[in-house]
């Protein structure tokens, strides 16, 4: 079943149409099928059970309190980037013991912070990280779980920006190094060493990149067990790819199980996966309404009220998500036309040459696969309002984030005192 379908004529999410949902919370906002995220963590916890892995949901790609609790209610752990992140797992429901926090830069306010909630685990990243996370630790008077994470030099992942797990990108410790370094944390006071982490990219459609990084993980955690030290969790990252284009495939998840307890049987190591975007991407739209259709020479603009700063994917990575009218066209009907907002950048464009058909002011579109790294990402920018959520179970509608007053929006700035007082003069 997809949780967005056509139903006498009008796109649904679950058993709601969107002109119902469009009335009620307004355009532009993300839609979340409550029902969709829940049949997808069963079903990669299904494909990963053979393994004994277990799964922290990567929150900052839906950070939503309403996504996490989803997520928390079926047993996830999570993987946190930052204080901001850590305080919304708690907020929603994800035990401390759960939550591992990986990221190349944390500060030391943000250890401190995450050490006394009591979390499961941290992930160094650097080498001065150690004595951060130890010192943080013996201010607490606890010892800290840590694992090492550890650059595989495995090129994965759908486009530049999003690749990591090369020998040239700012993350993790290069394996050559790893020996030395973990050796190190492993005798560090207020740490216990408790394995090694990975992540080699986002959007990984080849299911022989995880292969060949997960080998690279059990030889990495063979010879440092060969040296005397205990290597009992593999971290495996996240970067399954979904499939936006119908030219793309989504990550088999049977081979990636497979994977998965082949290194299970080989290490015997308590396995962890991140999987973000995999979990939320197919389980959002972003709903937004035409505002105007203008022709460009031979390309047909249709003009919408949600923008760039609502969905920063195609500007900034090339994405290309699919756009769905919500009332029912057929396919003979649809010629193409771009999707444009109407923040001032020829770049504000969220899709090339959809198949739509004729549409007018007022229309609505639904923008697809946008429940993963879309709402995260936003901003105001242009003094536009925070895009809001929304999550359907079956037939309900609960706005699950508000769109701020303007009032609201402007209330973090203040004029410095000789502005005020001069505009009192
Ligand atoms: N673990 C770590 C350490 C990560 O850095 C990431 C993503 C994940 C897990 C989750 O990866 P996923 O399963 O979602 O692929 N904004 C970009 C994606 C950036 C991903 C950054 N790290 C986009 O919109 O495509």
């Amino acid at each position: 079943m997809n949780a967005f379908a056509y139903r006498d004529g009008i796109l649904h999410v679950e058993n709601l149409s969107l002109v119902a949902a469009a009335e009620r919370v307004g355009t532009p906002f993300y839609c979340y099928a409550a029902g969709e995220l829940e049949r997808r963590y069963r079903a990669l916890a299904h494909a990963i059970a053979p393994a004994r892995a277990s799964i922290a949901f990567a929150v900052k790609a839906n950070s939503n309190l309403a996504v996490i609790g989803v997520f928390a209610g079926l047993g996830s752990g999570a993987d946190v980037v930052s204080e901001g992140e850590l305080r919304r797992c708690l907020a929603a429901g994800v035990p401390a013991q759960r939550i591992l926090f990986s990221g190349v830069g944390k500060t030391a306010g943000e250890i401190g912070h995450a050490i006394a909630c009591g979390i499961g685990q941290i992930n160094i990243e650097s080498e001065t990280e150690i004595d951060l996370v130890a010192q943080e630790a013996r201010r607490a008077g606890r010892v800290m779980p840590v694992a090492l994470r550890v650059n595989p030099d495995v090129s994965a992942g759908g486009h530049e920006k999003i690749s990591t797990g090369r020998k040239t990108d700012k993350f993790g410790i290069a394996a050559e190094q790893a020996p030395a370094v973990y050796g190190r944390m492993a005798a560090t006071e207020g740490l216990e060493a408790v394995g090694i982490a990975m992540h080699i990219g986002s959007q990984i459609h080849d299911v022989a990149a995880y292969g060949a990084a997960f080998t690279r993980m059990a030889e990495i955690a063979e010879d440092l067990r060969a040296r005397g030290l205990p290597v009992p969790r593999i971290d495996l990252g996240g970067g399954l790819g979904v499939a936006y284009g119908e030219d793309e495939t989504e990550m088999p998840l049977e081979g990636y199980g497979r994977l998965l307890a082949e290194l299970k049987a080989r290490t015997g190591a308590e396995l962890t996966i991140e999987p973000g975007r995999w979990l939320v991407a197919d389980a959002g739209v972003l709903v937004s309404r035409v505002i105007t259709v203008k022709q460009a020479g031979n390309r047909r603009f249709v003009v919408v009220d949600a923008a760039m700063n609502d969905l920063i994917r195609p500007t900034l990575y090339d994405a290309r998500h699919p756009v769905w009218p919500v009332v029912e066209a057929a396919e003979e009907d649809c010629h193409p036309g771009t999707v444009a907002g109407p923040v001032c950048e020829s770049g504000d464009i969220l899709a090339v040459d959809a198949p739509l058909p004729d549409l007018a002011p007022g229309d609505l579109i639904a923008i697809g696969k946008a429940g993963a790294y879309g709402a995260v990402m936003a901003s105001s920018y242009n003094s536009r309002l925070l895009v809001p959520e929304a999550m359907v179970w079956d037939d309900r509608l609960e706005i699950v984030r508000r769109r701020p007053s303007f009032e609201e929006a402007m209330a973090l700035d203040s004029l410095p005192d000789w502005q005020a007082q001069a505009g009192a003069a």
